[in-house]
């Protein structure tokens, strides 16, 4: 089967001061992947993130995504063009009903109300969020609040839904379901997923393609056996952790 690229990452560095966080970085997600951005603490994942979004622009080196270079463009404006990411940590604001967290992704890309209304409903029904939409996102137990930052995300239907460690905190029924939601955006939606993950179970389950890093440095990539079998990664990372 062809397969078309969507994000393409070249030669990307990032420094902060004298700090090299990511050096000389490339790879491709193609399109329908389910890719993986695997590494340990440290080793520059969440700054690709960073990157690739738009939060802040490589030290040199380029990103394209659907072939145009987006290395220098704003985050709303990289949203706008269908590559959407949630942080690490919170991706939403607590003090507010899941509705309208939901609805203020909604705002930039939707103008009917009706369609918003209907965008928000989806939406919910697919992250498990429908029987609470009117709960303030910070009385959620931490499992459904995860749900929420993937909602405000996806709410906007990306073409690559960048992920920070959606899994954290979770226990494995929550893991087993969030992996089935992940399957259905990308055969029921066509979204292309970028995983940053530390669960290297569900890692090597969902993803098709795995890019390893270590020390800002690329260290291999391939698909899950292979990463499985490699014995710089398992060194570097998978051999620290049981
Ligand atoms: N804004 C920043 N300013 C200065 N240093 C930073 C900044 N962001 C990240 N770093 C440094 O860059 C390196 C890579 O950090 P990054 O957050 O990308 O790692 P990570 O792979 O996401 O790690 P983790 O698995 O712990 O989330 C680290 O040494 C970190 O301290
Ligand atoms: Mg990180």
């Amino acid at each position: 089967m062809a397969t078309e690229v969507l994000l393409e990452v070249r030669n990307m560095t990032r420094r902060f001061g004298g700090l090299t966080a990511v050096s000389k970085l490339s790879f491709d997600v193609h399109k329908g992947d389910i890719f993986g951005l695997i590494g340990p603490n440290g080793a520059g994942k969440s700054t690709t993130f960073n990157v690739v979004s738009g939060f802040m622009p490589p030290s040199e080196g380029t990103v394209r995504l659907a072939g145009e270079d987006i290395s220098r463009v704003k985050p709303y404006k990289v949203c706008h063009k269908g590559l959407v990411r949630t942080f690490q940590h919170d991706s939403y604001l607590r003090e507010m009903s899941v509705h309208d967290n939901i609805l203020v992704a909604t705002f930039s890309t939707i103008r009917s109300k009706a369609e918003r209304e209907q965008r928000i409903r989806e939406t919910a029904e697919l992250l498990g969020l429908s029987n609470m939409l009117h709960e303030v996102v910070g009385s959620l137990p931490h499992g459904l609040q995860r749900m929420v930052s993937i909602a405000v995300a996806f709410a906007t239907r990306p073409r690559l839904l960048c992920l920070d460690e959606p899994l954290t905190g979770l226990n494995q029924t929550e893991v087993g379901r969030v992996l089935e939601i992940f399957r259905r955006i990308r055969d029921e939606y066509k979204t292309t997923i970028m995983l940053v993950e530390h669960n290297m179970k569900a890692v090597m389950q969902i993803c098709n393609r795995i890019v390893v890093l270590d020390h800002g440095e690329f260290l291999a990539a391939g698909a899950p056996q292979e990463i499985k079998s490699n014995p710089a990664v398992v060194s570097a990372y998978l051999g620290r952790r049981s």
